[in-house]
C-alpha cells in the first residue's frame, strides 16, 4: 500500500515528467482560453516550439487554419463542462509539418472543488493513423 503521506520530491517529479516521451502540459483557465503555464521537453520536441514562445498562449495555435475538426468541437464541449476527454487532432509544428495528435485532457480541481488547472498529454500517432488510412484504402 502506498503511504498517503509519502510525497514525491518536487524536483524528482519534474525530472520524471521531463523524461516522458509524450508531451505533458499544464494549462490554466482564463475566460474562454486555457493558457499554457507549463510544457515538458517532449512537447517542445514534438511541436518544435520552445516554452518561452508559447507560454500563456492557448494551445489552439497548434491547429493553424485547420480548425474544422470534430476533435476540436469535442474538446471545447468537455473543457466547458469540466470533463476529461481524449481526441485525435491534426496539429502543425513550428515548421508547418502536420502530425496527428492523440490528446488527453483532464481537469484538476482544488479543495474547494473549483476548477483551476487542466493537464494535457500529447501523443504523436501519425504512423498509426497513416497505416489505418492505407488499410481502409486497400479494403475499398
Ligand atoms: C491542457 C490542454 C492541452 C491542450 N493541448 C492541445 C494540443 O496539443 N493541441 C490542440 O490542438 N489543442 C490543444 N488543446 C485544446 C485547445 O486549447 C482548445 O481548448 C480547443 O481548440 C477547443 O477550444 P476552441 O474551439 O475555443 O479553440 C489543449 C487544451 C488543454 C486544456
Amino acid at each position: 500500500m502506498m503511504d498517503k503521506n509519502k510525497m514525491i520530491d518536487a524536483e524528482l517529479l519534474l525530472k520524471m515528467v521531463n523524461a516522458s516521451n509524450d508531451g505533458v502540459v499544464v494549462a490554466e483557465q482564463e475566460g474562454n482560453d486555457t493558457i499554457l503555464i507549463y510544457v515538458n521537453e517532449a512537447f517542445e520536441r514534438l511541436t518544435g516550439y520552445r516554452d518561452e514562445e508559447i507560454l500563456y498562449k492557448d494551445c489552439r495555435f497548434l491547429q493553424g487554419d485547420d480548425r474544422d475538426q470534430e476533435g476540436r468541437r469535442i474538446l471545447r464541449e468537455s473543457i466547458d463542462k469540466g470533463e476529461p476527454c481524449r481526441v485525435r487532432l491534426r496539429n502543425y509544428r513550428k515548421d508547418g509539418s502536420m502530425f496527428w495528435n492523440e490528446l488527453s485532457v483532464t481537469p484538476v480541481f482544488n479543495e474547494e472543488d473549483q476548477l483551476t488547472y487542466f493537464i494535457g498529454v500529447q501523443k504523436d500517432i501519425t504512423t498509426q493513423v497513416e497505416l489505418e488510412e492505407q488499410l481502409k484504402q486497400s479494403r475499398s
